[in-house]
């Protein structure tokens, strides 16, 4: 009998990607550009945030995750943070008729906690209406951290094993895995970061070990079909190999 590691797996040698990932940068940058506040860029890039659901919509990609506000971005000032956590409120109160409308089943991950109570409430209501729409599924990463993810794993792993729910040599990769905050979701095919930084910035950091990574220099505010479509194709020419030796 082969070992499991060998079994030939047709989903490797698939051109479409079923979840992809965007780590959206630039908006501040853009916004200075124009001579405008940074917040204006944020607000232009809500805009942008649209037009890639729709495309993914289109395209038929499966689940769509969107990096909004790293665990990092509290550094920013108080204003700019205020602003961001504003537009992401009013999002959730505006769009929900648009999530259902397309339906798109909505999730956010990420350390909630330090979010306002009408923040949270207005999430777990929102997830909860989407929850039965059965198509695009629109994963926001919010206050998300890649180290979080891991470490609030380990915690409720560790609660497992200490409640006897989960015997210690049961751990492997597969199990960890489900204990992220990803745990319900499709492996991420592909990640995307607009804004010229090649750096994850602690996005997905255990999920991405073999996503393929597409950088694009244009700002966030100015993603368009067109350089989500120049993404979709680079991801068309990869040979995934999963360290074998797949050839196309
Ligand atoms: C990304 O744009 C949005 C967030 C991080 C919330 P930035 O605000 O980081 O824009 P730049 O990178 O400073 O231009
Ligand atoms: C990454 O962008 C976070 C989001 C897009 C939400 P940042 O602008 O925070 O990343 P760094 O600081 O350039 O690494
Ligand atoms: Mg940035």
């Amino acid at each position: 009998m082969l070992c499991k590691y060998l079994q030939p797996k047709t989903t490797l040698r698939k051109k479409i990607p079923r979840h992809i990932a965007i780590i959206m940068d630039g908006n501040g940058r853009w916004a200075q550009k124009k001579g405008k506040i940074r917040t204006l860029g944020h607000k232009a890039g809500f805009k942008a945030v649209k037009e890639a659901i729709k495309f993914a919509i289109q395209n038929k990609i499966e689940v769509l995750t969107l990096y909004t506000f790293s665990s990092e971005n509290w550094k920013r000032p108080k204003l700019e943070v205020v602003s961001l956590i504003k537009l992401f409120l009013f999002a959730l109160k505006n769009e929900l008729k648009y999530l259902n409308k397309y339906n798109i089943c909505l999730k956010v991950i990420g350390d909630l906690t330090f979010f306002s109570e009408e923040l949270q409430s207005c999430i777990y209501q929102a997830e909860k209406i989407t929850l039965n729409n059965s198509g695009l599924i629109l994963n926001i990463a919010a206050n998300y951290g890649g180290k979080w993810d891991i470490v609030q794993g380990v915690k409720k792993i560790i609660t497992a094993v200490h409640n006897g729910d989960l015997n210690i040599n049961q751990i492997e990769e597969k199990t960890f895995s489900q204990y992220l905050s990803t745990s319900s979701l499709l492996p991420v095919d592909l990640v995307i970061r607009t804004g010229g930084e090649k750096r994850l910035s602690n996005f997905l950091l255990w999920q991405i070990a073999y996503s393929e990574l597409y950088f694009t220099d244009v700002l966030w505010p100015d993603f368009n079909r067109f350089v989500f479509q120049d993404a979709m194709s680079y991801f068309s020419t990869r040979n995934r190999r999963f360290g074998g030796l797949i050839k196309d």
